[in-house]
C-alpha cells in the first residue's frame, strides 16, 4: 500500500470536519503532547515521551505504510485557520489472503467527547473494506479491555457489535477483553 491516502469525515452540528492522512514528521509535537495524558499512555502503548521518541514513532509508521502491514492515520480536526492533530486510527494485518484485520484508535484528551474516534473509525472502516476487498477482507476486529468503557462505546457507536469475551493475557492485558466485530457489507 504505497499510494498516499486521505480520508474525510464531514462536520456535525457540534464538531468540525475531520481529515485522516498518514502521520508525518510535522506531527511530532502534537503526538508528544497527546501522550502526556495518563489514559492515553495506559491504553495506547508504547508511550511517546520525547521529540526523539515521537520522530522514531512516526518513522515506524512510515515504514509500516511502505510494508503495507499496519496503516495508521493521523486524525486532524479542521479549524478556521489550521487543522490540528486530535487522534489516531489504524488498521493492522490487512493484505492478500487475509479475511480479517484489526482496528485501533485514540483521541487526544482535549478533543474527547465530540465523536472524533467513532467518526474517524467509520471513515477508516469504509475505506478498508473497499481497499482490501480484492484481498478477501471480510471482517474487522476491535479489541478492548473490559474496563475501557469509553472504547466499548466507540465500538457500539461505530457499528462494531460485541462478539465475545477474550480471556486476560497478563502482563499486557491483566483483565478480560471484549472482541467486537464488523463484517463487510454483502
Ligand atoms: C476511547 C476514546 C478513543 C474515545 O474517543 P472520543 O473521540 O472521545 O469518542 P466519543 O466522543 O465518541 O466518546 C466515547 C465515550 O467516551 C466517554 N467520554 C465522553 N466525553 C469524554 C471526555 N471528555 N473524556 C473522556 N471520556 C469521555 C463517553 O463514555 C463517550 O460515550 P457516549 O458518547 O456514549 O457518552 C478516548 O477516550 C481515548 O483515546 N482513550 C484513551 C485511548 C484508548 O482507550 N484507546 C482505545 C484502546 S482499545
Amino acid at each position: 500500500m504505497n499510494a498516499p491516502v486521505t480520508l474525510r469525515a464531514v462536520a456535525t452540528a457540534t464538531a468540525p470536519a475531520l481529515v485522516l492522512r498518514p502521520w508525518c514528521a510535522h506531527d511530532v509535537a502534537a503526538l508528544v503532547e497527546a501522550y502526556r495524558d495518563p489514559d492515553l499512555r495506559r491504553w495506547a502503548s508504547p508511550s511517546v515521551q520525547s521529540a526523539d521518541e515521537g520522530l522514531r514513532w512516526v518513522r515506524d509508521r512510515e515504514r509500516d505504510w511502505a510494508a503495507g502491514t499496519r496503516l495508521a492515520f493521523a486524525v486532524l480536526e479542521e479549524g478556521p485557520e489550521a487543522t490540528q492533530v486530535v487522534g489516531n486510527v489504524v488498521v493492522k494485518g490487512a493484505g492478500p489472503g487475509k479475511a480479517s484485520a484489526e482496528v485501533g484508535y485514540w483521541t487526544a484528551a482535549r478533543a474527547r467527547g465530540r465523536g472524533v474516534a467513532p467518526r474517524a473509525l467509520e471513515a477508516l472502516t469504509a475505506w478498508a473494506f473497499e481497499a482490501f476487498r480484492a484481498d478477501g477482507l471480510e471482517r474487522l476486529e476491535l479489541l478492548h479491555q473490559v474496563d475501557n468503557a469509553a472504547s466499548c462505546r466507540v465500538a457500539e457507536k461505530s457499528g462494531y457489535p460485541f462478539g465475545r469475551i477474550l480471556p486476560s493475557a497478563p502482563p499486557a492485558f491483566p483483565l478480560d477483553g471484549h472482541l467486537h466485530l464488523r463484517r463487510a457489507a454483502a
